[in-house]
């Protein structure tokens, strides 16, 4: 077999066989298959699709491409959670403290950002000292003593996903339902949770830009993950404007922190609390997602999830100084609050945008491996629906080099849109 005729049957729109398929996904491991014939084939798969069986066979290889853990060897139940990748999404960061908070363990594999949307790693990295590159062992000892780990897909876990997924971010691949679905369900199989609860954007900050490619995405990682033995739920929930207010690494940590220690803005609180719900529903804690908000909710009021968070950075070696004064995150060199310049109803905040400007600022990447700056990015201070006043605080730009400013400030104010007419809050969730 040569990859480059696999990648020619793609690209006519021929369906692979999983014999093609495990043969690419082996070659793409054992580095005998170049990044540009993968970036090849990642992109006539974007471009051609990829039909159900298709991509089940690319999740389970590449959930075999390297060591699958089984969680229940150290915990009775363990629940998992991914997100398809938005703007302003630092779910992670906040859920997970709640949920361990409730006495479920949970021990999740974050990714870099990817595209316009961040990536929690990146978020967690501006924590000096936090690792994210824990070793099996590593996560498997943590999540057993204090029933929480946040770290990064070890090297060895469905390592085929981590090489593509870092290619696809530069190579314009990213928004392909097979890519994504196999990205996801690969790494969650592998990371040996019986329990997963998918967290799937939709809107035009997200991947899947509408409800019905959103829930083919849903319901083909769900039936990926029952075939699998995995209790999954899928949530769609809306991604046309930022989640929460902060779009950037550092901003975007202390947002978590803030809203564990019970404040942060609504919107977010709201879509962690609802994810928590599910996750502890899933992991038999609560017996339905209404008891399970309300043991989110006493987790944070209680003080309990923002200590619970303190010992997930102090056990990956973070500097804790950091979540008890988040005062101390590096700032960066120019902050401009940018004023509302009319009056009206917001009927966009479009979070593609916010979150490309935030990439040019430094927050993401353009090359794989480029270095991101922690500190930058945009604090938006109003929602779709809100009535903004002209010279009310609109957003403000966190920027280090000032020959970005100008055009981060456009940018971000050319995402806001006003009307004369009220106009309805857009939800939280679709389904
Ligand atoms: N998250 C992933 O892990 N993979 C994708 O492809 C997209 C979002």
């Amino acid at each position: 077999m040569r990859a480059v005729d696999i990648i020619i049957k793609k690209r006519d729109k021929k369906e692979l066989t999983g014999e093609e398929i495990r043969f690419f996904i082996d070659g793409i491991s054992n580095e005998s298959i170049p990044d540009y014939q993968t970036s090849a084939l990642a992109m006539a798969i974007l471009l051609n699709g990829m039909t159900p069986r298709e991509t089940t066979d690319l999740t389970l290889a590449m959930a075999d491409s390297g060591e699958t853990l089984d969680l229940q060897d150290v915990v009775d139940i363990a629940v998992d959670k991914h997100s398809t990748g938005g703007v302003g999404d630092k779910t992670s960061i906040a859920v997970l403290p709640i949920v361990a908070a409730c006495g479920l363990p949970v021990g999740k594999m974050s990714g870099h950002g990817l595209g316009f949307s961040g990536g929690t790693l990146d978020k967690l990295e501006s924590i000096p000292g936090y690792r994210v590159d824990l070793t099996t062992e590593e996560f498997l000892e943590q999540l057993k003593s204090i029933g929480i780990v946040l770290s990064g897909q070890t090297k060895d876990l469905a390592p085929a996903d981590g090489k593509l997924y870092a290619l696809r971010d530069v190579t314009g691949t990213v928004q392909s339902i097979p890519l994504i679905a196999s990205s996801v369900m690969s790494k969650k199989i592998a990371a040996g949770a019986h329990a997963i609860v998918l967290d799937v954007k939709v809107g035009q900050g997200a991947f899947m830009e509408s409800l019905s490619e959103a829930r083919e995405l849903a319901g083909l990682m769900v039936q990926i993950g029952q075939l699998a033995g995995r209790d999954v739920v899928a949530l769609l929930s809306d991604m046309n404007q930022p989640l929460g207010n902060a779009v950037g690494n550092a901003l975007e940590v202390i947002e978590a922190i803030e809203t564990l220690s019970g404040n942060g803005p609504n919107d977010f609180r709201e879509h962690c609390i609802h994810v928590a719900a599910h996750m502890l529903v899933l992991g038999k804690q609560a017996s339905d997602p209404e008891e399970g908000r309300q043991l989110a909710e006493r987790a944070i009021s209680a003080g309990r999830a923002i200590e619970k968070l303190r010992t997930l950075v102090e056990a990956q070696g973070g500097d804790v100084a950091y979540v008890d004064n988040p005062e101390k995150f590096p700032k960066a060199k120019y902050i401009e609050v940018v004023e509302t310049p009319e009056s009206g109803y917001l009927e966009q905040v479009q979070a593609r945008i916010i979150g490309e400007a935030a990439v040019a600022l430094g927050a993401g990447r353009a090359k794989k491996g480029d270095p991101v700056d922690h500190a930058v990015g945009f604090a938006v201070h109003h929602k779709v629906g809100d009535r903004v006043e002209k010279g009310q605080p609109l957003f403000t730009v966190h920027a280090n080099d000032e020959s970005l400013l100008s055009e981060a400030r456009q940018a971000v104010l050319d995402a806001h849109r006003w009307t004369d007419a009220p106009v309805p809050a857009l939800p939280l969730f679709y389904d």
